[in-house]
């Protein structure tokens, strides 16, 4: 490979970094052992989620999923439950098939080789090079926002870093930089340093281990980097929600589909307003739930913004004579027996309404 890595003393640089990380680095749970299970499920829920978020979570999924069998063997309701709030189902979905392949493929031991790891599921070069470096001492690049942050900022990299292809521009000088004897501390350390010094709007230069390394800091312009084009505004769509009770106290809830956003997730029927007009909606129910459904007053609204559109949810009240669905996945549950069904964030403030 070319090297347009810039000049900076890289064994200056790998140590420094190393040597701060080693004495500042965070005590989180899945620090405490070098774990490839253990290590990858942190990663993948770290992806779009803060490490705060994450440590509770962490904990309770490997209470309860402690080794690779057990989740490999694990009901796929019980799994997206434990995973309920984080967001981003698809991840844990992805990690469970993959594990899955893990224990078919490869004797239940997550793999030591670059391609075979990077061929299973939800393994995008991000983990693949996580669980290398970290779990097995690889130098392997990891690369996510913060460290194209960072090394934006250190190498003066000017690349639209919402661009798919400028990852791979770090990758590379990842691959030029990274120390051999301890690719774990410095990819860590790179992370780190993102999430508690080289941040995005002030970064703590003068708290900075790797300030003389840094040309954005020697040029005065680290707060301009790294450059990142906006995202498209996202589409409000609105829909409508039904809480619809029956006479025995319990509301009617839905499985979504298997695929695409939220896939699996229980819900309250909602209905897309632009898909039909509210009086068609209990025609809709006769003849799609086999349901009898009369609609009542507005009780509140609930917006959530997800990365790419944004749900504007209007809640109705709404009354039932039936007790059952024609349609397997769409079932009347009474209060206590809803809490043991996985529903996303936005349905879970619904649920506050009934
Ligand atoms: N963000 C992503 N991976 C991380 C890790 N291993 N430690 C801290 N923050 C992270």
């Amino acid at each position: 490979m070319k090297d347009n890595t810039p000049l900076i003393d890289i064994s200056q640089f790998q140590n420094d970094l190393i040597t701060w990380y080693q004495a500042n680095k965070r005590d989180l749970p899945w620090r405490k052992e070098k774990n490839a299970y253990r290590i990858w499920v942190s990663e993948i829920m770290l992806q779009q989620t803060k490490v705060d978020t994450v440590i509770p979570y962490f904990n309770q999924f490997i209470e309860k999923f402690p080794t690779i069998h057990d989740l490999a063997t694990a009901n796929e309701q019980d799994v997206l439950k434990s995973w309920e709030g984080l967001g981003y189902y698809s991840r844990v979905r992805n990690l469970q098939n993959a594990i899955k392949e893990v224990v078919a493929s490869y004797g239940g031991e997550v793999p030591k080789s670059a391609s075979e790891l990077g061929s299973l599921k939800g393994v995008g070069p991000y983990t693949k090079g996580a669980i290398l470096s970290i779990a097995y001492d690889q130098p392997e690049p990891a690369v996510d926002g913060n460290v194209m942050r960072v090394l934006s900022r250190i190498l003066k990299v000017q690349e639209d870093i919402a661009k798919p292809r400028t990852k791979k521009i770090f990758e590379d000088h990842i691959r030029n930089i990274i120390s051999h004897t301890d690719p774990s501390s410095f990819n860590q350390g790179m992370m780190e340093l993102g999430a508690t010094v080289c941040t995005p709007k002030n970064p703590a230069c003068m708290l900075c281990p790797v300030q003389q390394h840094c040309q954005a800091f020697a040029e005065g312009i680290e707060k301009e980097l790294p450059i990142k084009s906006k995202a498209k505004k996202q589409k409000t769509i609105p829909y409508i929600v039904l809480l619809i009770k029956n006479k025995q106290n319990s509301y009617l809830i839905e499985k979504r589909p298997n695929e695409g956003l939220l896939a699996n997730l229980w819900q309250f029927p909602m209905i897309s307003l632009s898909e039909m007009g509210f009086n068609e909606i209990p025609n809709y129910f006769e003849k799609e739930y086999g349901i009898k459904v009369q609609l009542n007053r507005e009780v509140g609204k609930v917006k959530h913004i997800f990365s790419h559109i944004i749900w504007q949810l209007e809640l109705h009240e709404a009354t039932s004579i039936n007790t059952q669905t024609a349609v397997s996945d769409a079932q009347f549950v009474n209060k206590e027996e809803m809490d043991s069904y996985p529903f996303s964030v936005s349905h879970q403030k619904v649920m506050q309404y009934i």
